[in-house]
């Protein structure tokens, strides 16, 4: 077994509980959007997933293991997307926090500055990339052949099936935010790069 099967739980896959209280990113994400996207939203994702693969050769690989056997595959295309979102939604908890925003540690700011000249900068990439995603889908900020990178990805799409190890991410699919936000992804998009995003998250991705 690799190091990442060894982390993950086996078949049946389980939702993650929250890493914070469903009111703590209130208001910039009410409790209203937050319980409705983690119980409802990324629960319906695992569920699919473990009865899609229950039975299957696929029932006890982890979901980055799903998501790399199955991508691409257009008689797998309902596993990958329950996989990718499954992961992808774990993913974008973590990538929040109560009290977020501000200026990354120090190790991040410098890769960033790197790459993007100033975290201004990068943060407006990340803004552009999640406001011009067309539909549904994410902004990642990734590290890619040592240089950190913004990218966007549509539906489940996600940077690991790329070879990029994703740092963080922002949901723009509606249910992310159209109860708190309506149409307005930019305004849902800053404050969430404001005050929520979770730089030391990115920073322990780094690896
Ligand atoms: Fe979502």
């Amino acid at each position: 077994m690799t190091g990442i099967a060894q982390t993950e739980t086996a078949t049946p896959h389980v939702l993650p509980p929250l890493p914070y209280a469903d009111d703590a990113l209130d208001p910039v994400i009410s409790a209203n959007t937050l319980r409705y996207h983690h119980a409802k939203h990324h629960q319906g994702y695992v569920e699919n997933l473990n009865k899609l693969i229950a039975g299957t050769p696929f029932a006890g690989l982890s979901l980055e293991k799903l998501i790399t056997a199955t991508t691409g595959q257009a008689d797998k295309v309902a596993i990958f997307n329950n996989a990718a979102q499954a992961w992808n939604h774990s993913f974008y908890w973590r990538s929040l926090r109560p009290k977020g925003g501000g200026v990354p540690p120090a190790a991040l700011k410098t890769m960033i500055e790197a790459s993007f000249d100033n975290v201004d900068a990068c943060r407006k990439e990340l803004a552009t990339a999640a406001t011009t995603q067309f539909g549904s889908g994410w902004a990642w900020l990734v590290l890619d052949a040592g240089k950190l990178k913004v990218v966007k990805t549509g539906n489940a799409e996600t940077p690991l099936t790329s070879g990029m190890t994703p740092l963080l991410t922002m949901d723009v699919w509606e249910h992310a935010y159209y109860l708190d936000y309506q149409n307005r992804r930019a305004d849902y998009v800053n404050a969430v790069l404001d005050k929520l995003v979770n730089w030391g998250f990115a920073t322990e991705n780094l690896g």
